[in-house]
């Protein structure tokens, strides 16, 4: 079976898309610089799986660094989610962002053509679209400039692969542009453990049930939405983990640009979020209503159809599952992997 680099593989997609390439029976490899990760996570891989993952410590900016797994093994294809991803952050320190994410993908891009390896599959965002004209966002949907660096960094990234494959058309580029992935494996093994306070809903929601954090603030309440709160697609972490492998299944060796939307196709505001949790854990959530949050767009999901016709892949787990799953998770481990 094929061998899969994984960069970010330690992060939270990475460590799920890790655990379903094992079980769909390829040779997944790990490579992080846990700069957002923790070496715990690989252990709990091992217990999900039954057999060890090789893992590289190495930063992706680092040409030896990013070299070693090339020259120690035949590697077929990438999948790359190493970067960094605070969008807050990012107007913050936006040559950390383009250094780490640009940067970081064109030396990553240089080993695999120099070593031969053609297959890329790269973390995209739906952030490339910005604020949609119209809702569900198709793949031939517009890109915006987007309104943050990280965001640009996605579409940089897209763009520099579009470029590379034209000029080496044996290279095989998907561009995967994920909506909102939440939830975790329902072992509560592995799971999302940001640093700090969460910028992103499902964790805070998470934390706030577990007691270490008091009450959410839900950005705005008089949106251009049913019920004044911003609408996102919400898709499970697994379900997307399972979309790289319908992507490396059918993309492997087949030169070209290949891009697509996993979403559900169904859309969420946040307050219908909060209800779901509060059902999750057997009472209301505490929340409470705040200003808006700058930059946020006020209704995004997919059209997944062309993943369907395609890869033959569609998310499976409904909103249930995520938030059982990532409660779970919580609960198993309140303080991530700290425990
Ligand atoms: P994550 O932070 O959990 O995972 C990223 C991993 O990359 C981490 O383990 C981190 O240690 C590693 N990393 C960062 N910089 C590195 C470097 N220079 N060298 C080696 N390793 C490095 O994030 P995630 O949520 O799993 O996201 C994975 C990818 O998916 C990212 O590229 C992110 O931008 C993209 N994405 C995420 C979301 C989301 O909402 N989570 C949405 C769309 C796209
Ligand atoms: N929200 C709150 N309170 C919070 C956190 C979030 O009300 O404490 C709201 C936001 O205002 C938004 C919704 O919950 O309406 C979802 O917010 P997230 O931060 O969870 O997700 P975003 O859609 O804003 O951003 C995410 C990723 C980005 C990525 C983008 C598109 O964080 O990295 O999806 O893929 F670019």
């Amino acid at each position: 079976m094929s061998t899969i680099l994984v960069t970010g593989g330690a992060g939270y997609i990475g460590s799920h898309t890790v655990v379903e390439l094992v079980k769909a029976g390829y040779d997944p490899i790990i490579f992080d610089n846990f700069s957002n990760a923790k070496p715990a996570v690989l252990p709990r891989i091992k217990q999900i799986c039954g057999r060890s993952v090789p893992f590289y410590a190495g930063d992706i900016r680092v040409r030896e660094q990013m070299e070693r797994p090339f020259k120690e093994n035949k590697i077929d294809g990438v999948i790359h989610f190493a970067g960094l991803k605070a969008v807050g952050e990012s107007v913050k320190k936006p040559l950390e962002y383009y250094d780490n994410n640009v940067h970081g993908s064109t030396v990553l891009l240089e080993v695999m053509r120099d070593y031969g390896c053609h297959n890329f599959i790269f973390s995209s965002s739906s952030t490339v679209y910005g604020e949609p004209d119209k809702v569900p966002l198709t793949e031939d949907s517009p890109i915006k400039r987007a309104n943050s660096p990280y965001g640009q960094t996605k579409i940089d990234i897209e763009y520099m692969a579009e470029e590379l494959q034209k000029a080496v058309p044996e290279f095989s580029v998907t561009l995967l542009r994920y909506f909102n992935p939440v939830g975790a494996h329902e072992s509560g093994l592995i799971g999302e453990d940001p640093r700090g306070i969460p910028n992103n809903l499902m964790p805070y929601l998470t934390q706030v049930a577990v007691g270490r954090l008091e009450c959410l603030t839900i950005f705005g309440k008089d949106y251009p939405t049913p019920d004044g709160t911003c609408i996102r697609d919400y898709i499970h972490v697994v379900d997307l983990a399972t979309g790289h492998v319908a992507a490396l299944k059918h993309c492997l060796d087949k030169p070209g640009v290949h891009i697509y939307n996993l979403g559900t196709g169904t859309g969420y505001s946040v307050i219908d979020m909060v209800k779901a949790f509060s059902k999750a854990i057997g009472h209301e959530l505490p929340h409470k209503f705040g200003p808006r949050r700058e930059g946020d767009v006020v209704c995004c999901y997919a059209d997944p159809s062309k993943a369907k016709n395609e890869l033959g892949w569609v998310a499976t787990h409904t909103l249930e599952d995520m938030t059982r799953d990532a409660y779970n998770w919580q609960k198993n481990n309140p303080n991530g992997y700290d425990d």
